[in-house]
């Protein structure tokens, strides 16, 4: 497995093996951005991507711009060898982890620095609570999709509103990737993995459930015919009532493309919750089919 620090690296590398399948069946290019501290949930991406792809690189990048200036930046997990060998285990080809200053040469709070902001999409669900976070999203995914080149990138729905942003951008830059959305992995009793999960005491693991706990009652509702918006984010508080050490941040039903809110659970809705266990925020949702 390759690992690369640079961009003129990642590209050339991309482009040589662009040159050396041409006409080759399904030698495409997979991209895994991650931030590191890879966990199951990684690993179903990167083994989606080399099922699909003849060459799967895995970005680790802990990415400045998509934190707030009191968000965990500075102690965020990181774990570069067990990363590295994780992602070779399951198939990757190269590892891309540049420097920051390798992706923001002007520094990356510099005002005369270039963003891509998703208007809408981008101040939305977790966009709202996280001002600037999905414009940090939008700009350093755009930078690895135009190092990497990939036919094909790879995002968890764990984050559905950061897809519908990576989506929407890819989709508006033209940049003429796919973006696939692989299903959320889950501890056996139903936590969403997270890298931050490591920052739950104990107490606060038993008291995380309380996210999984509502996303499965209200898909339950839904089953049971339920599709008022407002039924199911009633249901949804009636848990995280039960659990006061949790405080929600949003509860919400949503076009899953626009984010936009929903009054009816209709096919393409997504339920979506974010709350803080302490001082740890986490999310989790649902495709309401
Ligand atoms: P990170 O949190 O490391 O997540 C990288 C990818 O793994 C994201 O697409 C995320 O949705 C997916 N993922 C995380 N937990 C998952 C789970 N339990 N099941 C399935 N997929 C899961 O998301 C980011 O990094 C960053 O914002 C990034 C896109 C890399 C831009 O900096």
């Amino acid at each position: 497995m390759e690992i690369f620090r640079t961009v003129a690296e990642l590209r050339q590398w991309s482009r040589e093996f662009r040159c050396e399948m041409s006409g080759l069946d399904g030698k495409r290019i997979g991209l895994v951005p991650t931030m590191g501290a890879l966990h199951a949930g990684h690993a179903s991406l990167i083994r989606a991507a080399a099922a699909e792809c003849g060459q799967v690189t895995v970005s680790i990048f802990v990415n400045p711009t998509q934190f707030g200036p009191q968000e965990d930046f500075a102690h965020y997990p990181r774990s570069f060898e067990a990363d590295c060998a994780l992602a070779e285990a399951e198939g990757a080809s190269a590892i891309f982890a540049p420097a920051v200053n390798e992706l923001y040469p002007g520094g990356a709070f510099s005002p005369i620095a270039t963003f891509v902001d998703v208007e809408g999409l981008g101040a939305r669900l977790d966009g709202a609570s996280r001002p600037g976070h999905f414009r940090g999203v939008a700009t350093v995914v755009a930078k690895l999709l135009i190092a990497a080149e990939p036919d094909k990138a790879y995002f968890g729905q764990k984050d559905a509103a950061q897809a519908a942003v990576v989506r929407r951008m890819a989709g508006d830059l033209r940049l003429g990737v796919e973006i696939v959305v692989c299903p959320i992995v889950r501890e056996v009793d139903g936590l969403a993995l997270s890298s931050r999960n490591v920052y739950l005491s104990h107490t606060e693991r038993v008291q995380a459930l309380a996210l999984s706990r509502a996303v499965g009652k209200v898909e339950a509702l839904v089953a049971s015919g339920e599709r008022g918006a407002e039924a199911l984010i009633a249901v949804a508080h009636e848990v995280f009532n039960s659990e006061p050490a949790v405080q929600v941040d949003y509860v919400a039903v949503v076009d899953w493309e626009t984010l936009e809110p929903r009054d009816s659970a209709d096919p393409g809705s997504l339920f979506a919750v974010a709350a803080y266990v302490g001082s740890t925020r986490l999310i989790d949702n649902a495709i309401l089919r």
